[in-house]
């Protein structure tokens, strides 16, 4: 399958929230994306699509803060898991990084997500700590890298 790799744009959202609302528990609102389009400056989604149709196929979010980067979403489709999409929005997001001069990036994690706990550890993440009740009815992990 090919992939295009865009920055999230407004057209966008309908499919990606579609994505967020089936892959967590508790889904991010239009209006957050948005916010994050429109009002972070410091923010930075793109998107895959599918080049045959321009299906969105999965989506990633990152704060850019000078050396820092924290990720704060990374989801595909249901249909399209497991055929390396995640690796390609990610390698893209750690591109963007090196080429801006972050140094290290962040992100939490559901202590019960293996699937995602096991992509971040592929692309060199460790653990660095917890974050007790980050979620409402579980902690999170905090996951770190370092270039
Ligand atoms: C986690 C998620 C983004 C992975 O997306 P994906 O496109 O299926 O992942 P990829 O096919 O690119 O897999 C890359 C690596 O991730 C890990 N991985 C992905 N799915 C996995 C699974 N079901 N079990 C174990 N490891 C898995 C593997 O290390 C894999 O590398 P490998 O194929 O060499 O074993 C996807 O399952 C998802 O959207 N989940 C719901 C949302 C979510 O949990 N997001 C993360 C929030 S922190």
């Amino acid at each position: 399958m090919q992939l295009v790799i865009c920055q999230m744009e407004e057209d966008d959202l309908e499919q990606v929230i579609h994505i967020e609302k089936e892959s967590f528990r508790c889904p991010w609102s239009l209006s957050s994306f948005q916010s994050e389009m429109g009002v972070n400056k410091y923010s930075y989604y793109i998107v895959a699509k599918k080049k045959a149709d321009n299906l969105v196929v999965g989506y990633t979010g990152t704060w850019i803060l000078f050396e820092e980067a924290h990720i704060t979403t990374l989801a595909v489709h249901p249909d399209f898991r497991q055929k390396g999409i995640a690796a390609i929005l990610l390698e893209h997001l750690l591109s963007k990084f090196r080429n801006v001069g972050v140094t290290y990036i962040f992100l939490e994690v559901r202590s019960s997500n293996y699937s995602a706990q096991k992509l971040y550890e592929k692309y060199s993440f460790a653990i660095a700590g917890k974050r007790k009740r980050y979620y409402d009815d579980e902690d999170a992990i905090i996951m770190v890298k370092h270039f």
